[in-house]
């Protein structure tokens, strides 16, 4: 198999999740995102595919790459919106209008917490969702694009 032959798969987080390890760890763990990311190589390797792993706190850039995902012909999108989860009319639209299948990620489990986070815009556009497992969760969700 060449290089162009791997599949390539982005995963996008959103806000404030370059804090991750220092934030609200009783919330989302100890692991940083830098953690999360040699984890998601790791698991990477195992499975043959490639990742694509950035870090926004801007909503635009988080659009821009999904529209960067579908011209990269990414097999998958891993998509952690953050609090853009709950908020944002863009990235549905942008999940949308992309061919790539987005699978929503997140630590947490938004249902079990405030009801502003019950609402997931990126849930209803996403293939499917991977929450509450922790850093886990963005393995879990890679496994599932892998075998897409
Ligand atoms: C989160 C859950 C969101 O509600 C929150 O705004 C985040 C992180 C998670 O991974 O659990 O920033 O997406």
């Amino acid at each position: 198999m060449s290089a162009a032959d791997v599949p390539l798969i982005y995963v996008l987080n959103g806000p404030n999740l370059n804090l991750l390890g220092m934030r609200e760890p009783e919330i989302y763990g100890s692991d940083s995102l830098d953690d999360v990311h040699a984890m998601l190589e790791e698991k990477a390797g195992e499975l043959g595919v490639a990742i694509e792993f950035r870090q926004s706190n801007h909503e635009g850039e988080l659009v821009d790459w999904l529209h960067e995902a579908h011209a990269a012909g990414a097999r998958a999108v891993l998509l952690n919106g953050a609090a853009y989860t709950h908020t944002s009319i863009a990235l549905l639209d942008a999940i949308k209008a992309i061919d790539v299948p987005v699978i929503e990620v997140h630590l947490s489990d938004p249902a079990q917490r405030e009801e502003f986070r019950h609402i997931s815009y990126v849930g209803m556009g996403a293939a499917d969702e991977v929450k509450g497992l922790g850093a886990q969760s963005y393995v879990v969700a890679l496994e599932k694009a892998a075998a897409l």
